[in-house]
């Protein structure tokens, strides 16, 4: 999307402006263009290029969200942080692993359709991604994503896919939300206990959550057919850092790369894994969507 279409969207907003990567986190040049919104009810920043929401905090509240310092800001490669959304598939693709790991509309420029300030302080931006606009259109079906989020007091996502083609359209998906937290020891998971799940660190073996999840070592477990709301707590103060509500999210993963990992990748580095944890809610693996052509499916995710 062009810069001056941006432009014109965010001309009549009070409190949304234009920005751009090189110019907010200096990163290296041309970078991508970036909406900051300073509301009544929060501060943001989102990127248009994967609909990514990046940086969430509302009025008087800690952030809520981890973009790593290390983040690229590049055509082809996904921002670390924040909430990229994986899809058409999760993982590595299942059958061309020269494909990108996770899909690839978090790698590509998406439309911002509209933008609105409601008298709450709520600000509601509309994204679509179309594989008949993209270079995405090697991929063996057509479909559109549209990708809405309000922001307030918490961050509202509601996703709807439509399948284009002529066929039923396997959609595996995930909002793969990188949660701030500052104290990874002492930071649970709840919400998981007693669900069965295939830990992806051990050939995807299934085992049992006995307790709330905790960060000893890398966590990287798939959740299928769970219930619809989690948190994460910080123990140690006793307070809860995050609530995840999903609706039609069946499949929940709960990733940290721990310290081996983290210090390997470029965009993450030694120690990048004490301050975030991912718990993505989505519809992976059996959980996958399978829409019938010219039907839609429609998911909701709220955080905060
Ligand atoms: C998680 C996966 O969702 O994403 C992990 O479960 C993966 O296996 C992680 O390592 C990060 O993936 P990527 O492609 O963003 O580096």
């Amino acid at each position: 999307m062009k810069d001056s279409d941006l432009q014109a969207l965010t001309t009549d907003t009070n409190n949304i402006s234009l920005t751009n990567s090189a110019e907010l986190y200096r990163s290296a040049k041309p970078g991508l263009p970036l909406l900051v919104i300073d509301s009544p009810l929060c501060n943001a920043v989102l990127s248009p290029y994967g609909a990514q929401l990046l940086e969430f905090k509302s009025k008087g509240k800690a952030p809520l969200l981890w973009l790593s310092p290390k983040a690229v800001f590049e055509q082809g490669v996904p921002i670390r942080g924040g909430i990229p959304l994986c899809a058409p598939w999760f993982g590595s693709h299942p059958t061309d692993s020269h494909k990108p790991n996770h899909g690839f509309v978090r790698n590509n420029d998406w439309i911002v359709k509209s933008i609105e300030e409601f008298s709450s302080g709520e600000v509601k931006l509309d994204f679509l991604f179309d594989t008949q606009d993209t270079e995405a259109e090697t991929y063996d079906y057509c479909f559109q994503i549209k990708l809405s989020m309000t922001l307030g007091d918490s961050v509202k996502l509601a996703l709807t896919v439509v399948n284009l083609g002529d066929d039923e359209m396997p959609f595996s998906w995930a909002f793969h939300s990188y949660f701030a937290i500052n104290d990874l020891d002492a930071t649970r998971v709840t919400g998981l206990t007693g669900e069965e799940y295939l830990d992806q660190t051990k050939a995807l073996t299934p085992c049992t959550q006995v307790n709330d999840v905790a960060f000893t070592t890398e966590v990287d477990r798939v959740y299928q057919d769970i219930g619809e709301e989690q948190s994460i707590r910080c123990d140690r103060e006793g307070i809860t850092i995050a609530s995840i509500k999903g609706s039609s999210c069946p499949s929940a993963i709960v990733w940290n790369p721990y310290s081996e990992l983290a210090a390997k990748m470029k965009d993450i580095g030694p120690n990048g894994h004490l301050q975030f944890v991912c718990v993505e809610r989505g519809a992976i693996f059996d959980d996958i969507w399978c829409i019938k052509s010219m039907s839609s499916m429609t998911a909701e995710l709220e955080l905060q």
